[in-house]
């Protein structure tokens, strides 16, 4: 990347807040949602489905481009049948309800996660999304389904691999800007907040790599009643923070 010389020539990716530009969320639990109103938990997931918009949108005012949102684990395959069945069809119906809605709002959305374990009509959807919002620009849309931070990595370290035993990379360049260039977030910025909703103070595998230098915030809320609102408070409330990365205050 080459550094704008010209004062008069804005930088194109100029951001007037100190906000975070690159927010991940763990959107959980929407399952404890469903429970407390005596329903089944898909009732929840489909609650939770609906809070995305509403948070994409809300996006450039918290001056946010890159929204990452976790919408499927890969240890995620071990609830039941109904409920994976069921997730797996909300999904469906998610992409093709949405695309319209978000390609219009300037979304770009892509999906991260290892597709082979996925049914062929869905990867079919998401790949039709990605190339629909391929040139949109206002936020950029990211969404982890039969994601796994360490099923990321070693996926990644196996096509490293291919390309060292067949020439292509030399094992003595190897550093920590190799990696992520075979990460399914290649193309992404590292996010500079991570949220996980509901309560639990864990990661449970997501953005192992990226979130390395990351700000946290666990939060109550259950998924189903995150707000625009909560969100901005969060985002404001990350401007205020010190991020050394190693280094001593200034
Ligand atoms: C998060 O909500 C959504 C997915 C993991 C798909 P949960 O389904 O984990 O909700 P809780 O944690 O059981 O309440
Ligand atoms: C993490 O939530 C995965 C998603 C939000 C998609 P989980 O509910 O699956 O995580 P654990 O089981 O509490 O660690
Ligand atoms: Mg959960």
């Amino acid at each position: 990347m080459s550094l704008a010389t010209d004062a008069a020539e804005p930088l194109e990716t100029a951001d007037t807040t100190n906000g975070p530009r690159h927010v991940a969320i763990i959107m959980d639990g929407n399952g404890r949602w469903a429970q407390m109103r005596g329903r089944p938990r898909l009732f929840g997931h489909h609650a939770g489905a609906k809070r995305v918009r509403e948070i994409v949108e809300a996006c450039p005012d918290s001056g946010v481009k890159y929204l990452t949102i976790f919408a499927f684990s890969t240890e995620n395959w071990k609830r039941t049948q109904v409920e994976v069945s069921g997730l797996m069809k909300l999904f469906q119906r998610y992409i093709t309800k949405e695309a319209k809605a978000l390609s219009d709002e300037g979304v770009r959305v892509r999906f991260i996660g290892d597709r082979v374990r996925l049914n062929s009509k869905l990867v079919e959807l998401m790949d039709n999304l990605e190339t629909m919002t391929a040139h949109n620009d206002r936020v950029h849309l990211t969404i982890a389904l039969n994601y796994g931070g360490r099923d990321e990595v070693a996926r990644a370290t196996k096509r490293l691999a291919q390309d060292v035993a067949t020439g292509k990379l030399d094992p003595e360049t190897v550093d920590e800007e190799t990696l992520p260039r075979y990460l399914d977030t290649c193309v992404l910025p590292d996010p500079d907040l991570v949220i996980r909703t509901s309560g639990e103070a864990r990661i449970s595998n997501f953005l192992l790599w990226q979130s390395a230098y990351a700000e946290y915030e666990f939060i109550d809320t259950l998924w189903p009643d995150f707000t625009r609102e909560e969100f901005a408070r969060l985002t404001a409330k990350y401007g205020t923070r010190d991020r050394r990365f190693g280094a001593v205050a200034t």
